[in-house]
């Protein structure tokens, strides 16, 4: 099977692309209501995005300095990347724009990105430290050197993309790696980029140029597929061309651990990401630990794991990922409790959760997703996995970021790919 393109990378290559010089054509993009609400946004700011295809884009950038003042509030929607990434790049561009969201993204933390671009000397205010978020831009910025309070790619990428704009050098430096495509799709087009192990580094860019960006598949959208195939005795499943960045696959070593057969095969760059086929078969699993410093690499999968472990032998913890609670769900107490009522033995931590595998499948049941696209992708397989199956509430959830997910999972499950 193969799955969309990957969703972190199709909004950045939309947001670079539309501050680019010349034509970006955006190949294999990951369509879903995420992206198309970066898509709403770079038009709002007067950028020309053409649709070639249902996954091919051409954004006609509008220069480093290009963007102009909306008529109105910038609808962000559900996608998190979008706001915390666009205030970068609104802190160089001259007006006033406001940035709002849906209610999951209403409650989520907005502090973290304006108080660094703040530092940087822009105009950046939220609500209670929340959505709307307000950008002044085209005050004068300055390079900063930025620790990271918290590990996330979306405060690092923002500062990134401000750096473009900022007097000398503007350094970040990460705890722990996170996804990184921000550096390698700037670095592509051409912008002043350095890396070191721990930080990275960038300053001003005259022009930005990408010509092509080919996406590569969603490793995060695979990864139902692969714990289904992990976890349903019986199967297995390959994905082809799907992204590998390592710092994306965490969840592919904890699945190795357990004692899943995983296998990856003709491993090749698409586009500056690391692609290739990922195999998985089922096999019996045992549990695991995992603790903060993985945590990044595997951070959207972590609800799959917990499914994953409930279906092993002995105990899984996981610690330190206390980040979980700031998604579009509260995500510990979310799967916690959804995962509870299926019959699994589960508990919360402050930083994570324990689950105590049962040798049978899960009973199964209803599952809520709270609106979350994880937690229905999480149901989805969980009712592949367990003896009645489950009902999914607010299945539609899916549609943030893999709308056609449930006719490949049916077909899939059927033996029809
Ligand atoms: C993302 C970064 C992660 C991740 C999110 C997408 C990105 O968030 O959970 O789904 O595209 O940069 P944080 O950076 O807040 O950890």
């Amino acid at each position: 099977m193969a799955v969309p393109g990957d969703k972190s990378v199709s909004h950045r290559a939309v947001l670079v692309g539309a501050i680019c010089e010349g034509e970006t054509r955006i190949v294999r993009f990951g369509r879903s209501a995420d992206t198309e609400a970066t898509v709403g946004a770079v038009r709002a700011l007067g950028v020309e995005v053409e649709e070639l295809d249902v996954d091919t884009l051409v954004v006609h950038g509008a220069g480093l300095r290009g963007l102009h003042e909306p008529a109105g509030p910038i609808d962000c929607g559900n996608a998190g990347t979008l706001m915390r990434l666009l205030p970068g790049i609104l802190a160089g561009q001259r007006g006033r724009f406001e940035l709002v969201g849906d209610a999951s993204l209403s409650a989520r933390p907005m502090e973290r990105v304006a108080e660094p671009l703040r530092r940087m000397g822009a105009a950046v205010s939220t609500t209670d430290g929340h959505a709307p978020v307000v950008v002044e831009g085209g005050a004068p910025l300055r390079g900063i050197d930025y620790e990271l309070p918290v590990a996330s790619a979306q405060v690092k990428s923002a500062v990134l993309l401000a750096g473009l704009y900022a007097e000398g050098e503007t350094t970040v430096v990460e705890p722990l790696p996170t996804r990184d495509h921000t550096e390698r799709l700037l670095e592509r087009a051409g912008a002043p980029v350095r890396r070191r192990p721990r930080s990275v580094s960038i300053r001003p860019a005259g022009r930005l140029v990408l010509g092509e960006v080919e996406v590569p598949g969603d490793f995060s959208s695979a990864a139902p597929f692969l714990v289904a195939a992990a976890i349903v005795p019986g199967s297995a499943v390959t994905v082809h061309g799907v992204g590998l960045n390592p710092r994306r696959t965490g969840l592919l070593d904890v699945l190795e651990r357990m004692g899943a057969r995983v296998a990856v095969y003709n491993r090749r760059l698409l586009g500056g990401e690391p692609v290739g086929e990922v195999e998985v078969r089922a096999s019996e699993l045992v549990g695991t630990a995992i603790e903060r410093e993985e945590v990044p690499l595997l951070v959207d999968e972590l609800p799959l794991f917990a499914l994953a472990a409930c279906h092993a032998r002995g105990e899984s913890i996981v610690r330190g990922a206390e980040e979980l609670r700031h998604k579009e769900t509260d995500r510990i107490e979310a799967v916690v409790e959804e995962l509870r009522r299926l019959g699994a033995h589960i508990r919360a931590r402050p930083d994570g959760f324990h689950v105590r595998g049962v040798p049978a499948r899960l009973r199964g049941g209803v599952l809520d997703t709270r609106g979350d696209h994880r937690l229905a992708m999480l149901g989805a397989v969980a009712g592949l996995a367990s003896r009645e199956g489950v009902e999914l509430h607010g299945a539609e959830a899916v549609e943030v970021s893999f709308p056609g997910f449930y006719a490949v999972l049916a077909q899939l499950a059927a033996g029809e790919r």
